[in-house]
């Protein structure tokens, strides 16, 4: 297998265009979907191989090998009785459901999968390959450093970081055995409701694109080394552009704003030789031109003429948990229109029986064409290959079951010195001084949880407290050890407290975790950080206005209106969510050594209901804006609009 390693990003950005990589000037002005160059030269050899084992198939084996159970509903029994191709971990799924399961013990269960898949009565073995959601790190497993949301990494505006942090959490992932991580996500964040907002990278489909190549790499590597994994590019397409924020909603984008925005971060991670896709559970409706594509996970159009034909991936298309019921038509355990649209695996967490039974009933049938099935398990078996699955177990590999492959901090510390962002340092509030006395207050301050955000251990990265995470520390623990911890006084709620017996007051605020859905904030409730979170404004009214310095700290996962909390600071850190380096936060909170080099990659909002970059919308702080103590700058008291009980429409 050759790969023709091209690098087109000094070609996307020269072009200052959202993406063009090599191709005709139609994808720069939104007018044609881009022709790629494609990473891996035909490989006739390999491909005959697959024919060859595709034709020894059953159709029970061929629909086996489609179905992605999730590991909480499957043993390795099953896996050989049904010759399954795939298992994932969906968030908060261990090895036996023990969320402290160790590296070694996640090791052991794929060594079960995979011998399970390779003692069946097939004619030739077909490896199984697991998925799971490493997002920020290996987030699943207790005791793997956290890097920061992407949302955070977007503020670093560093490729090159991007890529170091793929190399990391591919070695995480393999120490356990896992070798394909659904990872990327390439959405471009458009609205502040979306509860994903943090796992978008920013609002800027360029800063989107150099990142999708370079996590890409930094993931897969050249697939075939034990510290290799496969990586995924989700959600395929506009995830981050759903009416109203939405989560598994409907993007209204036009076509042009679809090729040039929402498909960015595709073409150049399809370009680095991305293995797999995953569908969007949102659907498309071109409004302004009157074609309503419907839920990507049936459109035709789009997961085969536009990505496989036009865009000429030859990876495999998976589809999203149980998306497959969201398809007119359809239940999660059958969905020919979904195969017949160009998905080739299936995740079908728990009806993974009903659902292949009902699958060779639609083909039997004649509702899903036999070409289509080979084609998928076609595409399935050319990922195995490629990725070295078939010359290699997963164990095979150095860093299989080593506890300390899942460990990053020194590289996740600086992950956080460089994704966090200085809105206000007025009258010089900041740096923090050693030998000063503090005032530390605010739940976040000492909570692993708040720190982490959603997809950590759990899938909401909720029911966990800070023992839970075995590695890590919190912002009040990296203070206590820079600042000495007898300089260090910490209140949840500063009841009691006088303010005045300390040097310097930080106040750390924090949303409480969330994933997915589960975080949106539905239209028409205004987005305003306090509207939310009433008591973080009432503990800086607490502790400012004292004669005290007022630091605030902000964990959130999506820049929201703050102006009133920001007023109430004389410096304000956009903290966004910084994983379980805590020290990387101290780092630059103390200066010295490291000052802040971040920079907003949302625009911040300064109204209520200023969603995103929407016309109309009011911008306290532009994408790309953060001070620093090198360029200092008083940003004085904000504005404070009124905030309506409800938002009027933007969309
Ligand atoms: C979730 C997410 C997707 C994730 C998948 C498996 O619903 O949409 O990003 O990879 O399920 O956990």
């Amino acid at each position: 297998m050759t790969f023709r390693k091209t690098k087109l990003l000094p070609l996307l950005l020269l072009a200052g265009c959202a993406v063009a990589p090599m191709t005709p000037a139609a994808a720069l002005d939104g007018s044609n979907w881009p022709t790629l160059q494609q990473p891996y030269a035909p490989d006739a050899a390999m491909e005959a191989r697959i024919a060859r084992i595709v034709a020894g198939m059953t159709l029970a084996q061929k629909i086996g090998q489609m179905t992605q159970p999730d590991v909480r509903y499957i043993t390795a029994d099953e896996v050989a009785q049904y010759y399954i191709g795939s298992v994932l971990n969906g968030g908060g799924a261990w090895p036996d459901m023990n969320k402290h399961a160790n590296v070694a013990e996640w090791a052991a269960l794929s060594d079960r999968y995979h011998d399970a898949a390779m003692r069946t009565d097939m004619a030739v073995q077909i490896p199984l390959i697991w998925g799971t959601d490493a997002v920020h790190g290996h987030n699943n497993v207790s005791g793997a450093t956290l890097f920061p949301h992407n949302i955070g990494l977007g503020a670093a505006h560093d490729p090159e970081l991007i890529e170091r942090i793929g190399r990391a959490t591919a070695r995480q992932v393999r120490a356990t055995g896992i070798t394909w991580v659904f990872a990327p996500t390439l959405a471009v964040g458009e609205n502040r409701r979306w509860g994903r907002t943090y796992e978008s990278y920013s609002s800027d489909s360029r800063l989107v694109a150099e990142y999708s190549e370079a996590l890409v790499r930094g993931l897969q590597g050249d697939l075939t080394g034990d510290g290799d994994v496969v990586a995924t590019a989700k959600h395929f397409m506009g995830d981050g552009g759903t009416f109203n924020g939405q989560d598994q909603g409907e993007t209204r984008s036009t076509r042009a704003q679809m090729i040039t925005r929402h498909g960015a971060g595709y073409y150049t991670a399809i370009e680095a030789g991305v293995q797999t896709v995953m569908a969007s559970y949102s659907s498309w409706n071109d409004v302004a031109a009157g074609h309503d594509y419907g839920k990507i996970h049936g459109s035709r159009e789009l997961l085969t003429d536009v990505l496989k034909a036009r865009l000429g991936f030859d990876g495999l298309v998976v589809s999203d948990w149980n998306a497959i019921e969201q398809v007119s038509g359809c239940t999660k355990a059958q969905c020919p229109q979904a195969v017949n649209a160009g998905i080739d695996m299936i995740m079908v967490p728990e009806d993974w029986k009903a659902f292949i039974q009902n699958t060779i009933a639609d083909v039997e049938a004649g509702r899903i064409p036999m070409s289509r099935i080979d084609d998928a398990v076609t595409r399935i078996l050319r990922v195995k290959m490629r990725s070295g699955l078939f010359d290699r177990a997963p164990s095979e590999s150095r860093y299989n079951g080593r506890a300390d492959a899942v460990v990053a901090t020194d590289l996740a510390r600086e992950a956080v010195r460089k994704s966090v962002v200085l809105l206000k340092n007025d009258d010089g509030a900041l740096p923090l001084a050693r030998g000063q006395k503090v005032l530390v207050v605010g739940d976040s301050a000492d909570s692993l949880s708040n720190q982490t955000g959603g997809w950590s251990l759990t899938w909401q990265g909720t029911e966990n407290v800070n023992g839970d995470f075995a590695t890590g520390s919190t912002l009040l623990e990296a203070l206590k050890t820079q600042l000495g911890a007898d300089n260090v006084v910490y209140s949840r709620d500063a009841v009691g407290v006088d303010v005045t017996q300390f040097a310097k007051v930080v106040v750390v605020l924090g949303e409480t975790p969330y994933a997915e859905y589960h975080g949106d904030v539905r239209f028409p409730a205004p987005i305003q950080y306090s509207h939310r979170r009433p008591n973080d404004l009432a503990l800086l009214h607490a502790v400012s206005g004292k004669g005290v310095p007022v630091v605030s700290v902000l964990y959130s996962g999506r820049p929201a209106y703050a102006n009133d909390l920001i007023n109430l600071s004389d410096a304000f850190v956009a903290a966004f969510l910084p994983g379980t380096e805590g020290e990387g936060l101290a780092d630059v909170l103390l200066g010295g050594r490291y000052d802040f080099t971040g920079r907003l990659s949302f625009a911040w909002p300064g109204s209520a209901c200023s969603t995103g970059e929407h016309a109309g919308d009011v911008v306290q702080f532009a994408r790309g804006f953060g001070l620093s103590y090198a360029r200092p700058s008083t940003t004085g008291n904000l504005p404070l609009p009124t905030t309506p009980g409800a938002c009027d429409p933007v969309d």
